[in-house]
């Protein structure tokens, strides 16, 4: 067996807690003792408790409050309350509160054990789920960004270079790109990675809502705000913020987050006390942002102090040596995910994606091939288990490339250097004789493209 369970018991009836701690040590468990609600409080909060029984009337915190308490501190913790004869009323509702159950006193001892047993069990199975989860995750590299094409490696390199810094980043992108994957992989992969990372949407919410979402409110502040909430900004301390679709902030509540960027500080709704934060600031936009402001529709200010560095993720179709490996990774997940197994695609079914524009970028594909996994008869995914339009799609015979009319010139160029070494598979003497150049030129184009990548992280 494993470690023995610990188990805290909260009573102010010294007999009844005594022959608990008996009859509980006696099978095993490891017990702590509380004499009123709030001494519970802050033994658990040292941790290391598996399990809470409490009565139902004590002085001080009450068994309902020591409830609601654990929930909001550690609701992985079951609770069993014990209960009077007379106060049914309240277990039920304490049940409702997530109370695991409760014991009438006075009870039968096998009747004890029997409710610890389950609830035990039951907490062990959420752990061991929980454990499976994360290894599934970590095995599928769920979240990890995904991708092989020189675009993608510039935007890779770039993100490792902001993420050491504590800059506020401006991602831009067209929708479905994975600017929210790239914003949360900035915070995994910088100094404040073990701090929070909270998301907020600046257009989900109506403009006053927003407001109390980002900046908390105090008690009383509108009609409604029965008690103080912490805004996103206070629960983002030490962390990152994420703010989505910053270009839907209203012009009242621009200024308001221009000055948090500004000082660090800010005030909650219908607070006067000031508040300091210590955040790291992520936006994202798939609206051009400059035109905005020369549009007079974002503030100037505010777009610059956002703007301190750009990442652009660039849409799919720019990247389509990305649409491959995507997929793949997209068929592993999914396939886990419905107990599928599939190996992968027929060449059909690749080429059909490769030609396809993914308006919806790898969103999208994501889509696609989550779709797929489920329609797919046998091993592999085929052209008929994708839908019609991308099946339909044109596909480009092998080993040729398609540049869209207006692509500049030092864009073309660089694609098509990319596909010519790919093709000759990183030969570079053998890609500047396809290409009528001298490998020198190969040599210095590539690395001026290097150093292209990389100058945007001043911009
Ligand atoms: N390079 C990548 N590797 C793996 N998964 C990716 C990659 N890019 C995007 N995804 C996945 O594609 C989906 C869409 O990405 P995300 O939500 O980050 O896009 P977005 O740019 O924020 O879109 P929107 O503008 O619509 O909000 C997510 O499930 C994300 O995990
Ligand atoms: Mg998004």
């Amino acid at each position: 067996m494993s470690d023995p369970a610990t188990l805290l018991i909260a009573d102010d009836d010294p007999g009844l807690r005594q022959s608990l701690e008996r009859t509980l040590t006696r099978e095993g468990y490891r017990v702590i003792l509380a004499s009123d609600g709030n001494a519970a409080l802050e033994r658990l909060q040292a941790g290391g408790v598996d399990l809470v029984l409490t009565d139902l009337k004590m002085p001080g915190l009450s068994g309902i409050e020591l409830l609601r308490a654990v929930k909001a501190i550690a609701s992985e913790v079951d609770v069993i309350l014990l209960t009077a004869f007379g106060t049914v009323e309240e277990a039920v509702k304490a049940m409702k509160e997530g109370a695991y159950d409760f014991l009438t006193k006075p009870f039968q001892r096998a009747q004890l054990l029997r409710l610890i047993r389950q609830a035990l069990e039951r907490r062990d199975l959420i752990q061991q789920n929980r454990a499976l989860q994360q290894r599934l995750d970590d095995l599928l590299q769920q979240g990890a960004v995904i991708g092989s094409s020189p675009a993608f490696r510039r935007m890779m390199t770039l993100l490792e270079q902001v993420a050491g810094s504590s800059a506020t980043v401006l991602v831009q992108g067209e929708s479905g790109t994975g600017k929210e994957l790239v914003a949360r992989t900035i915070h995994a992969r910088s100094a404040r990675s073990r701090g929070p990372f909270v998301a907020v949407n600046c257009a989900a919410l109506p403009e006053t809502l927003l407001e109390s979402e980002l900046f908390g409110y105090e008690k009383g502040a509108f009609t409604g705000a029965a008690g103080r909430k912490e805004g996103r900004f206070e629960l983002a301390d030490g962390g990152t913020l994420f703010l989505d679709e910053v270009s839907d902030l209203s012009a009242v509540t621009q200024p308001k987050i221009l000055r948090v960027l500004q000082e660090g500080e800010f005030e909650r709704l219908g607070g006067t006390k000031t508040l300091r934060v210590d955040v790291r600031i992520v936006a994202a936009t798939n609206q051009g942002l400059a035109q905005m402001v020369r549009e007079k529709r974002f503030r100037e200010d505010l777009y610059y102090r956002l703007n301190v560095i750009t990442m652009t993720v660039p849409p799919l179709r720019e990247r389509s040596e990305d649409i491959r490996v995507l997929a793949q990774h997209f068929l592993r997940v999914y396939a886990a995910k419905n107990n599928r197994r599939l190996e992968g695609f027929t060449d059909d079914a690749i080429r059909r994606l490769e030609a396809y524009a993914w308006p919806g970028n790898v969103r999208e594909l994501e889509n696609v091939i989550e779709r797929g996994v489920v329609l797919t008869p046998g091993a592999l995914m085929d052209m008929t288990d994708l839908p019609p339009e991308i099946a339909g799609a044109t596909p480009l015979p092998e080993g040729v490339l398609s540049i869209r009319i207006g692509t500049p010139l030092a864009e073309v160029e660089a694609r098509l250097l990319e596909e010519t070494l790919r093709a000759t598979k990183g030969n570079k003497t053998l890609t500047a004789k396809l290409l009528g150049i001298d490998p020198t030129t190969v040599l210095r184009k590539l690395k001026r493209q290097d150093e292209q990548g990389e100058g945007d992280a001043a911009s």
